[in-house]
C-alpha cells in the first residue's frame, strides 16, 4: 500500500499567557491508503493537536514550525495558503469530532447542512442537491431518511446526530476521514453501531481513517495499525496485533495492562443474598386527563439475584432503567414487586436498619450542589426519614474509606 499523508517532523507549540506549551515535539508518521491507523495516547497527549494540524484546523495561539512538512496524495500541502486548504477540507479530507451537537448548526436544517459541503463542487442543481442528501441519509442508514431532511439537529438522538455529521464528512467521498474520539459521548450499543458504519463505508468509498480513541476495544476491533502517543511524542509504533501482543515501550506496556481482565469465576455456586422478583416500577406523567392518572412504565418485570459478597454489573442504553432500578433498591423510590435481604422484604429493613444493609452512591455525585448527604440519597423527598438514615449511613462509610 502506498502513503496517502506523510507527516514529517509535525511540531506545534501554543502561546499563552503563562508561557508557550509544546503540544506535539516533532513527530512523524505516515497514513497507508486505505489504512484505519488508530492514534492512542492519554489525555493531553497531543492526539487533537496533530490531527489539527493535519488539516490546519489550529487555535488562533498555535505556531506550526516550519521545518514540519506534509504531504498528502503526493503534493506538499504545508505551503498551502488557507484559500488552498479551503479546497481539500470537507472535500478530500473530512473530520468529525467527539460532539456532534456542537459541530452541527442548530438553526439550519439537516437538508441545509449537508448541501453546504456538496456545494463545494458546483455541479449539482437544486433538485439534485435534494437527492444526494437522501442518498447520503441512506447510505448512513439513518431511519426515516425522508422526513430528517426538513428537521433541525436538536430533534435527533445522539447516534442520529453523529451519522448526519459522517453524512457530511464522506458527502465528497473524502480520501482521508479524521475521526476524533467519535464515539465517546455515546451509547456503547449505538458506539459499536457507529463504528461498524464507519468501516463499511471506508471500503465502498475506498479511503483511509485517522481514528483517534483511547477506547482499546476499539482498536482493537477496528484499526490496522496503531500509533501511541505521550507528552507529544511517538513512543510505538505498528501493526495493532502486534503491538497488543507484544508491546515494546514501557507507556504502551501500562496502557495495555490497565484494560481491566474479564472475571474467569462465575457466581452460580454462591448463595443469592438479595433476590428481586417481578420488580416493576412507574413514574407519574404529568397529568393531560383528568380523571386517568397516566404512568411511565421505566422497569419491568425484572428478575434476578445478587449473591453475597459478589459485584453486579448492570448495563444497558442510557434511558433503559438502570439507575430507576438502583433507586428502587435503595429504598429511594416505590416500585411493584418483591425485594427480599436474607429473606427480609425491603420494607421492613427500612423501617429498621437500612444501613445494615444498604449504601447508595448516586451517578453524579461530585457534580450535584447540595450536601454530601443529600447527594448520596439522591434525595427529592427529604421528608422520608429512612433515605436520610441511609445516606447518613452512607457518608459515613465513605468517610472511613478516604
Ligand atoms: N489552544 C490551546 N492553547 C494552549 N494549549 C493548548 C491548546 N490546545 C491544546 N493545548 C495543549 O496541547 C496539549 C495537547 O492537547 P490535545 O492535542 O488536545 O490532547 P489530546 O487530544 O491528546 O487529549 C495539551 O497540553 C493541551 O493543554
Ligand atoms: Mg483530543
Amino acid at each position: 500500500m502506498s502513503n496517502l499523508v506523510e507527516i514529517h517532523n509535525l511540531r506545534v507549540k501554543f502561546n499563552t499567557d503563562s508561557g508557550e506549551v509544546n503540544a506535539v515535539n516533532g513527530i512523524s508518521f505516515n497514513i497507508k491508503k486505505g489504512e484505519t491507523l488508530a492514534l492512542v495516547g492519554e489525555s493531553g497527549s497531543g492526539k487533537s493537536v496533530t490531527a489539527r494540524g493535519i488539516i490546519r484546523l489550529l487555535a488562533s495561539n498555535a505556531v506550526l514550525a516550519e521545518e514540519t512538512k506534509i504531504t498528502f496524495d503526493g503534493k506538499n500541502i504545508n505551503t498551502y495558503s488557507e484559500k488552498e486548504y479551503q479546497k481539500i477540507r470537507g472535500n478530500k479530507i473530512s473530520m468529525i469530532f467527539q460532539e456532534p451537537m456542537s459541530s452541527l448548526n442548530p438553526i439550519y436544517t439537516i437538508e441545509n447542512q449537508i448541501s453546504e459541503v456538496l456545494k463545494i463542487h458546483d455541479k449539482y442543481s437544486d433538485k439534485e442537491l435534494k437527492n444526494k442528501c437522501l442518498e447520503l441519509l441512506k447510505q448512513v442508514q439513518m431511519p426515516e431518511p425522508e422526513s430528517r431532511l426538513s428537521q433541525y439537529p436538536h430533534q435527533l438522538s445522539g447516534g442520529q446526530r453523529q451519522r448526519i455529521m459522517i453524512a457530511i464528512a464522506i458527502a465528497n467521498n473524502p480520501d482521508l476521514l479524521i475521526a476524533d474520539e467519535p464515539t465517546t459521548a455515546l451509547d456503547v450499543t449505538i458506539q459499536a453501531q457507529i463504528l461498524d458504519l464507519m468501516i463499511k463505508l471506508k471500503n465502498e468509498i475506498g479511503m483511509s481513517i485517522l481514528f483517534i480513541t483511547h477506547d482499546l476495544g476499539l482498536i482493537q476491533k477496528f484499526s490496522d495499525t496503531i500509533t501511541v502517543m505521550q507528552d507529544g511524542e511517538i513512543v510505538e509504533q505498528g501493526d495493532t496485533k502486534t503491538v497488543f501482543s507484544n508491546p515494546q515501550h514501557a507507556y504502551t506496556k501500562k496502557l495495555i495492562d490497565s484494560e481491566p481482565e474479564a472475571k474467569k469465576e462465575t457466581l452460580s455456586e454462591k448463595n443469592s443474598f438479595m433476590d428481586v422478583k417481578d420488580l416493576n416500577i412507574f413514574y407519574p406523567l404529568p397529568n393531560r386527563n383528568f380523571f386517568k392518572k397516566e404512568f411511565f412504565h421505566a422497569v419491568k418485570d425484572v428478575n434476578f439475584s445478587i449473591p453475597r459478597q459478589s459485584t453486579i454489573g448492570l448495563v444497558g442504553e442510557s434511558g433503559s432503567g438502570k439507575s430507576t432500578l438502583g433507586k428502587a433498591l435503595a429504598g429511594l423510590i416505590d416500585f411493584k414487586g418483591s425485594v427480599l435481604f436474607d429473606d427480609l422484604s425491603l420494607e421492613s429493613i427500612l423501617s429498621s436498619s437500612p444501613e445494615r444493609f444498604i449504601g447508595y452512591l448516586p451517578q453524579d455525585v461530585l457534580m450535584n450542589p447540595g450536601s454530601v448527604a443529600e447527594n448520596i440519597a439522591g434525595l427529592r423527598n427529604p421528608e422520608s426519614e429512612q433515605v436520610v438514615k441511609v445516606a447518613k449511613n452512607s457518608c459515613k462509610t465513605i468517610e472511613h474509606y478516604l
